[in-house]
């Protein structure tokens, strides 16, 4: 099969990779042996499908690729999902895994004395800052974001600012930063996502594909 007219997954980096494999096996696609192994460069993969490859790349760029057709099909977290916006991605499917929230902390010292519903501008320090513009404006908040792409826990003790939008799973690198969590802002798992346009131009492969995710994750809660 030609390499264009093979579908590629892209499948998100890091933590979230080892919850979110076991649902890509049970779907029926094994990767190459490469993989696996920490000391490939590899970023492209061949697996038991020929008819698919898998593309691994930071969890924001499994938005990207898909948003622009690059890659038809991914898996990234409606926290990525919600940030970009992108009308050209469809998410059928939550599979359940990866469950965090968003929420707004600050240091644990500044919380009695704090009330949330008097601010009318806030700083925060966020990789989320469309989503944060957009929860703090629905209640006429201005919020003013300085974006930083991860250790946001640093920024209120080190004077960048009083306030910060992360993800949060145990609590535990909050407790460890003296932060604590004021507000949540939304509940966050892994989705499947799809581009709208080979949705469109290839329903057959992309709705087989949607199905057997969707039976590996049913079978997986059964
Ligand atoms: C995430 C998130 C928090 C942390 C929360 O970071 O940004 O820093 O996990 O988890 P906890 O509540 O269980 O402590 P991650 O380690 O995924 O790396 P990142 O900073 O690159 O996003």
């Amino acid at each position: 099969m030609p390499a264009n007219e093979k579908l590629v997954l892209a499948l998100p980096k890091g933590r979230i990779l080892t919850e979110v494999m076991p649902i890509v096996r049970a779907a029926g696609i094994e990767p190459e042996p490469a993989f696996d192994d920490k000391n490939s460069r590899q970023l492209r993969f061949s697996t038991n499908r020929p008819e698919i490859d898998i593309i691994r790349v930071r969890s924001f760029d499994v938005a990207t690729f898909v948003a622009f057709g690059a890659a038809q099909l991914g898996i990234a977290g409606n926290d990525v999902l919600m940030e970009f916006d992108f009308s050209e991605i469809y998410a059928p499917l939550d599979l359940g895994v990866g469950h965090c929230r968003m929420s707004v902390a600050e240091a644990a010292e500044l919380v009695a004395e704090d009330d949330p519903s008097t601010w009318s501008h806030v700083r925060i320090a966020t990789k989320y800052p469309a989503i944060t513009q957009r929860y703090f404006a629905a209640r006429g908040v201005q919020a003013e974001c300085i974006h930083l792409n991860g250790a946001m826990e640093l920024a209120p003790a080190l004077g960048l600012c009083r306030r910060i939008v992360d993800l949060v799973s145990t609590g535990a690198t909050l407790e460890a930063n003296g932060l604590m969590e004021i507000e949540r802002i939304a509940d966050i798992t892994s989705r499947l996502a799809v581009n709208r346009t080979a949705w469109k131009t290839r329903p057959c492969e992309i709705n087989f594909w949607i199905d057997r995710f969707r039976e590996a994750v049913h079978a997986d809660e059964a």
